[in-house]
């Protein structure tokens, strides 16, 4: 697999405080809406930008999969999530199409500006179909998929203007994959987030 972001310095990037401007924590942890004691997935986790507020919405009864192909990803995560401190949280290989998770294990999964790397991933959006699938098999039903990402505005940090597609996209695409309750909000003024419920 040829990941431009197994790559030690980009990920560390995604950490640096501006980032809260375009994607700011609060909106994306009330959609989860995660309990103490919840399970969730954030699948292409990269550095962990949103780790130690699902580890802490989940308390230590909970269980955080913070999940990457990237072996860089990996060790970044562990070194920072790996420890007494943050028992809940499990580093795992995986893609969004494979996760390896079993049917029916988490309560919420996030896709956090990974969803234009599926959607160009493969000819006719094959990956992220499988994603979409593989999410619905995982999750609960009614458990919660929250999707955000770059609206197709210029900006000075993020991906290629073509890359980026707006909300309605990921709208019929989790409706078309059998999601109920869709819904899309702005993040930020150039990023959207997609909420969908698994069904029953
Ligand atoms: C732009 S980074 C976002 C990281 C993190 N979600 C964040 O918001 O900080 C994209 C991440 O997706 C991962 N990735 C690449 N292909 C993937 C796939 N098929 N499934 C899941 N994650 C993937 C990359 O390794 C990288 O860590």
């Amino acid at each position: 697999m040829n990941n431009p972001w197994d790559n030690r310095e980009r990920l560390e990037r995604l950490l640096a405080s501006g980032r809260e401007v375009w994607f700011p924590r609060p909106p994306i942890l009330l959609a989860l809406a995660l309990g103490e004691g919840a399970s969730v997935a954030d699948v292409g986790a990269g550095s962990g930008y949103l780790v130690e507020e699902l580890a802490l919405a989940v308390g230590v009864a909970g269980r955080v999969w913070a999940i990457d192909p990237s072996p860089q990803a990996r060790a970044i995560l562990t070194e920072r999530f790996q420890n007494e401190a943050h028992r809940q949280v499990v580093v795992c290989e995986g893609t969004a199409a494979a996760t390896g998770l079993a049917d029916h294990s988490a309560d919420g999964m996030v896709w956090m500006a990974i969803y234009h790397e599926l959607l160009h991933a493969a000819p006719g959006g094959q990956e992220l179909s499988q994603s979409l699938a593989e999410a619905r098999r995982v999750l609960v039903p009614g458990g919660r998929l929250v999707i955000g990402d770059w609206r197709p505005v210029p900006t000075d940090v993020g991906p290629p203007l073509r890359e980026r597609v707006e909300a309605a996209e990921a709208v019929r695409a989790a409706a078309d994959a059998g999601f109920s309750k869709v819904s899309a909000s702005n993040l930020s003024d150039a990023v959207w987030l997609v909420t969908a419920e698994a069904p029953a």
